[in-house]
């Protein structure tokens, strides 16, 4: 049973919450268009979930002109995707997009599924995804609990608790929910939809992880945290992920004609599917030049720069070499000049050795 008390409080921190929001959100290009197409929300919230929302803004409106409808997405060829996807990262994102897209065409005639449980039963959509298309797009009174909204809730409520902890999760999901619940009684039209939404925002703008605003906050005063000084613990950290050490070793070989070799990685693992200039690639120690050479059959290479670059779960080692090009490309090589290669599916270090390091010529 709700008690008076909290049905008061969560009026107040809705109203507060709704007032906020209407005079400070961001202007961002996936909240311009006034009506909430779904496919617009399907495609921003995907891009926004690992993706600061500064980066997702510049290459919002590119992608949504390059596939404007969900049924163009659909239609559209992998590669294609994963190379407007381009500099997003994490682009198992990209692949479970275009795979609801085709659900979406193939299952339902091209017409979303309007409810979050509907929604949820698309491949690539979590319980996350689905309350916001639901939400923010159809008007549906859910909830939408991204890594944003966790935080704000459990400072709010002073429970000291990691985000992945089953507890943090089930009281995250019902005071979001009541507060939406709380939301809609205050707008029935699109209270559950601002509700979402501004605490997605206040999440990534006044109470980040490092360095909340608290002096900012527009619900403070009902801050649990805030008034026994527990932000900074809220939430309780994981242990960091170790990292594993990986060695690639890339190598720019030209043609006749200065195109460089390009090839593709296999389906499955880190940056699957995207492509690369041919590469080495080892757990335990970096290749030498010797054997980098003979391995991809370039002959003898000369190192030309290194970097670090680092995932969520690798500490990536790259050392990248000019080589020959072998008489007869081996196979899953082609030869690209640079608008080819930056049109490709790339992860960010390969961008930087096939497009930076690669356009020095030999
Ligand atoms: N992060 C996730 N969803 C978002 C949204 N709709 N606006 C801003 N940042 C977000």
């Amino acid at each position: 049973m709700v008690s008076g008390v909290t049905f008061e409080r969560d009026r107040d921190i809705t109203r507060a919450l709704v007032a906020w929001f209407g005079a400070s959100a961001r202007e961002l290009p996936w909240r311009s268009c006034g009506t909430r197409d779904p496919y617009r929300v399907l495609v921003s919230e995907l891009m926004l979930q690992q993706t600061q929302a500064s980066r997702v803004a510049e290459r919002f409106d590119e992608f949504l002109a390059r596939f404007p409808t969900v049924e163009a997405l659909a239609r559209a060829d992998e590669g294609e995707v994963l190379a407007a996807w381009s500099g997003l990262g994490y682009y198992r994102r990209a692949r479970l997009l275009h795979g609801a897209a085709r659900a979406i065409v193939g299952e339902h005639g091209g017409r979303f599924p309007r409810g979050a449980a509907e929604l949820a039963s698309l491949p690539g959509l979590g319980r996350y995804t689905a309350g916001a298309v639901a939400s923010l797009a159809f008007g549906e009174q859910t909830p939408a609990v991204d890594a944003n909204v966790m935080r704000v809730v459990l400072r709010l409520e002073g429970r000291v608790l990691a985000t992945a902890d089953p507890r943090a999760v089930r009281l995250a999901w019902a005071r979001a929910g009541a507060l939406v619940e709380a939301g809609a009684r205050l707008r029935p039209a699109r209270g559950a939809a601002v509700v979402n939404e501004a605490l997605i925002e206040l999440g990534a703008v006044v109470c980040p992880a490092r360095g909340p605003k608290c002096g900012d906050c527009p619900v403070a005063g009902w801050c649990v945290a805030r008034a026994r000084g527990s932000t900074g613990r809220i939430p309780a950290r994981k242990k960091r992920p170790v990292r594993r050490a990986v060695y690639f070793a890339s190598v720019l070989v030209a043609d006749g004609e200065g195109r460089l070799a390009v090839t593709r990685r296999g389906d499955d693992g880190l940056w699957a599917g995207l492509h690369e200039a041919p590469t080495v690639e080892r757990m335990d120690r970096a290749s030498t030049g010797a054997e980098v050479g003979k391995l991809l059959g370039v002959g003898r290479v000369r190192e030309v720069g290194s970097f670090a670059f680092k995932t969520t779960h690798r500490d990536c080692h790259f050392v990248v070499y000019r080589g020959r090009a072998p008489r007869r490309a081996p196979e899953g090589w082609r030869y690209l000049g640079p608008e080819a290669i930056a049109g490709l599916g790339l992860s960010s270090p390969q961008r930087r050795i096939l497009l930076e390091m690669g356009a020095g010529g030999a």
